[in-house]
């Protein structure tokens, strides 16, 4: 069986087997230098003249897939290449195998920094190859296996919930999928799993959080994909501030533990309500760095006391967090009076160096607080009992109060790597206009699959 590459350098005079790719070759007269790589390191091979390989070394293109047996010797210390984990050694050929060819590529792995990104999304699997996309997903991979392990240890309960689903409104639309078994209605795609995880805490979870996958039709943008990740987290018996320091110290705990060089700007977090965030940096998430130019700098904050509702263009009431968001209940009575701008809410953001990385808030566990709140929406009873009827009709069997929060994995990653946008940390995402390019979606569908769904595309 294979050794991993970085392993190799603790084999000094044995025999053994690596296989990878050929990551680069330079090809003498009388010996070729092969850089084998692997996902764990790469390493120096060479062949002599005289060995009966060399003629199949000769002949590779970089890419290729290999099988090299061979002995790990050490280098002479004036030869030591302080660049590789493996640079103290060297891999001394004896036979090669070739598993499988590449043809020319398309650009270089080892700097895709100029190669233009509808080229580098076309080809992803070779693009992901590369040492930083590489780095990119191992960290994502280490804040994610971290955060279930830490939440496991909490108590909290990983549980998955639908993707086909009913339109859950966190105020962008939503991705439809037609129903083929009862034409004519449509599932939606989640744009979170807010309701479920709602009824999660009515079904006496308590602790729930889930690695969640959110789909929301709305323009990308830097910091924005239609398909992307949240830490979803739902908490019964529970208040903000607990949900605030649950939260700190998670993410205190995580930069500790895989993050080490990293500074947090202010512990305990920053703390600052909507109104003096607006005021003093007219803006909901400043960035409250010392350093902006300082990558391994962290500051993140709370900004708490966001209003109840704001209004859309149109003139119309909308909620400023969600419609499952609890007011202050000194606030309650601005519900009856219609004084609908004195009401604030128990909602928070969770900022980190000028960036929105999660939001969250108390929910209503009461029928005709959520139902007064619909209507301030716009809805009428009917309409609400069409729409969100679970949810009512749920908060009438002992809803614990409840309340969580959901930091989006995509944007931590990206700020954490230093990466100019969310692209650079998903293995397969969307351009800016929704497309995959090697995939080529989204895309046309043949009629008997559409006729079977009871759809016509009107030319
Ligand atoms: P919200 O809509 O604020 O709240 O989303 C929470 C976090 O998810 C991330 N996020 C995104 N990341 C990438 N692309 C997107 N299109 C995108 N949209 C959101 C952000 C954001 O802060 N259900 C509530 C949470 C709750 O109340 O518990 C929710 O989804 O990091």
């Amino acid at each position: 069986m294979k050794i991993n590459i970085a392993e190799s350098s603790k084999k000094i005079n044995q025999k053994i087997i690596l296989q990878g790719w050929v990551s680069n070759l330079r090809i003498h007269k009388s010996v070729i230098f092969i850089d084998l790589r692997d996902r764990s390191a790469i390493i120096q091979a060479v062949i002599e003249e005289t060995n009966p390989s060399f003629l199949i070394a000769k002949n590779l293109n970089p890419e290729d897939v290999i099988s090299l047996e061979g002995v790990v010797i050490d280098r002479p210390n004036k030869l030591v290449n302080k660049d590789l984990i493996t640079g103290k050694v060297e891999f001394k050929i004896h036979k090669i195998t070739i598993l499988s060819k590449s043809a020319e590529l398309p650009f270089e792995i080892s700097d895709t920094s100029k190669v233009n990104e509808e080229t580098r999304l076309e080809y992803r699997y070779l693009d992901l190859r590369s040492k930083r996309m590489q780095k990119n997903l191992e960290m994502r991979h280490k804040i994610i296996h971290f955060i279930r392990n830490y939440l496991n240890d909490l108590g909290f309960l990983e549980v998955e919930t639908p993707i086909l689903t009913k339109s859950t409104p966190e105020g962008a639309r939503d991705f439809l999928v037609p129903s083929r078994i009862d034409q004519g209605n449509f599932y939606a795609l989640p744009q979170s799993p807010q309701q479920y995880k709602q009824l999660l805490m009515v079904a006496g979870i308590e602790k729930y959080f889930q690695i969640a996958r959110c789909f929301r039709d709305e323009d990308s943008r830097g910091d924005r994909q239609p398909e992307f990740t949240q830490l979803d987290m739902e908490m019964s018996f529970i208040e903000q501030e607990d949900i605030l320091q649950i939260s700190e110290k998670l993410f205190t705990d995580l930069i500790k533990k895989i993050l080490p060089d990293f500074t947090i700007t202010k512990k305990p977090f920053f703390r600052l309500t909507y109104n003096e965030s607006m005021k003093k940096y007219g803006t909901d998430k400043p960035d409250l760095r010392n350093n902006k130019n300082n990558p391994k700098e962290l500051a993140f904050g709370f900004v708490v006391d966001f209003p109840m509702f704001e209004k859309d263009k149109n003139g119309q009431w909308t909620s400023a967090h969600h419609p499952f968001t609890m007011m202050k209940k000194e606030h309650l009575k601005y519900l009856n009076t219609g004084e609908l701008n004195k009401i604030f809410a128990n909602s928070y953001d969770f900022i980190l160096n000028g960036y929105e990385i999660a939001s969250g808030s108390i929910r209503i566990n009461q029928p005709e607080i959520q139902k007064k709140v619909f209507n301030v929406l716009g809805f009428n009873n009917e309409q609400v009992i069409k729409k969100f009827g679970h949810m009512i009709e749920a908060f009438k069997f002992g809803a614990p109060p409840h309340g969580g929060i959901a930091p989006g994995i995509d944007r931590f990653v990206m700020l954490i790597q230093n990466e100019p946008n969310i692209r650079e940390v998903i293995a397969f995402p969307k351009t800016g206009e929704g497309r995959d390019p090697m995939m080529k979606s989204p895309s046309q569908t043949d009629s008997t699959q559409l006729k079977e769904l009871g759809i016509k595309i009107k030319q």
